[in-house]
């Protein structure tokens, strides 16, 4: 297949709020060994996008300078050494960087078969999402069938994944969102409580029915010590991003006595080979809860690619449920 040399893409031209976000062209990526290039269709916005905008997340060494860590569409070249896919696959993948482009590269084992029946549109919401939540809640945070779970920003792209995912398990899940209508949708989704954390004393809530057993938190700063206070004996905390901040004043001999765990991960910085076994885990697990109706991506907005930064404005803005969208092709 001849490609055009130049593509469409959408880059960061200053630390700054959504306005820096302008549309260029640059040239299309060249696959190295064990990656291929995707015609990207639609690609996911999320939260780090806006992070990195803002110049808090700077992309790993070698990866694209671009926002997009997810995206789908058409296998169109493979890099040396690619034996799972053949151009015209229609793939989902997680990308370093470089989604808000007509092209993105990225290794071959870290793009899985777009879920028969789903749309590339959905599909592209998959990547980012689902490797965040099956890696920290069940390959970290060990979730099993009967426990209670707590997930912050449960309205969240990670959060309506994660209270599916927890669902599909068996486990008891709890939330905290900003809103009714937010709290409203964490309900329909499965959740058997969504705390109104405007009004809701959340910890003591959930201290009330016993703690939780495992809490995924995006929010950090002061609720670092209430997460503590909620967790069960033997419970463990999960932090995946730290939106209030990451100090806190924390009395660790709760740690000690009641023999918690606190850990946490970012995807973005770990190595192929780590990234590869997720996608292994997240195809092996996760696909099926998919085909078999248990999940599906929360769609919440489409903009077109060149309008990237309206995009964000509304993420930013959080009146989002679920997932955003650029549509690309
Ligand atoms: N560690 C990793 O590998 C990894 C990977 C992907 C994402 N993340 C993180 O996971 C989080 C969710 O990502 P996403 O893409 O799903 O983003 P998102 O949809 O924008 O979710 C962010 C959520 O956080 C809540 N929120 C925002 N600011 C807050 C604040 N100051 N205090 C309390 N809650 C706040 C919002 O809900 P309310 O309106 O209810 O407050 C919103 O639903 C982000 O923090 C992101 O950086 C981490």
């Amino acid at each position: 297949m001849v490609l055009s040399h130049t593509m469409r893409a959408v880059e960061i031209t200053a630390a700054g709020g959504p306005e820096v976000l302008k549309p260029c062209i640059l040239p299309v990526p060249v696959p190295g060994h064990g990656q291929i290039v995707i015609r990207v269709a639609w690609a996911g916005v999320n939260r780090p996008d806006a992070l990195q905008r803002a110049g808090m997340y700077a992309p790993p060494a070698n990866a694209s300078p671009l926002p997009g860590l997810e995206a789908s569409g058409t296998v169109v070249e493979l890099g040396a050494g690619v034996t799972r896919w053949q151009i015209g696959d229609r793939v989902t993948a997680l990308l370093p960087g470089g989604g808000y482009a007509e092209y993105a590269v990225t290794m071959a084992d870290h793009a899985l078969p777009v879920p028969e029946g789903m749309s590339l549109r959905e599909a592209a919401c998959l990547p980012e999402t689902c490797f965040t939540v099956w890696s920290n809640v069940v390959m970290r945070g060990g979730l099993k069938g009967g426990e209670r779970f707590l997930v912050h920003g449960g309205s969240s792209g990670i959060g309506t994944t994660a209270i599916q995912i927890a669902r599909a398990l068996g486990a008891r899940v709890f939330v905290t969102a900003g809103s009714a209508k937010k709290c409203a949708a964490c309900l329909d989704l499965g959740a058997e409580r969504a705390f109104n954390y405007r009004d809701e004393d959340w910890a003591a809530e959930v201290k009330g029915m016993g703690g939780a057993d495992l809490i995924l938190d995006m929010v950090g700063g002061p609720y670092i010590a209430r997460n503590i206070r909620a967790l069960a004996d033997e419970g463990r905390l999960v932090q995946i991003a730290f939106l209030q901040g990451a100090r806190a004043e924390v009395n660790f001999a709760e740690m000690m006595t009641r023999r918690l765990v606190l850990t946490g991960s970012t995807l973005r910085p770990q190595s192929d080979l780590a990234k590869a076994r997720i996608a292994a885990e997240v195809e092996a697990h996760v696909w099926p809860l998919i085909r078999t109706g248990r999940f599906a991506p929360v769609m919440d907005s489409e903009f077109p690619l060149d309008r990237a930064a309206e995009a964000h404005a509304r993420m930013e803005g959080s009146g989002h449920v679920g997932k955003i969208v650029l549509k690309v092709e």
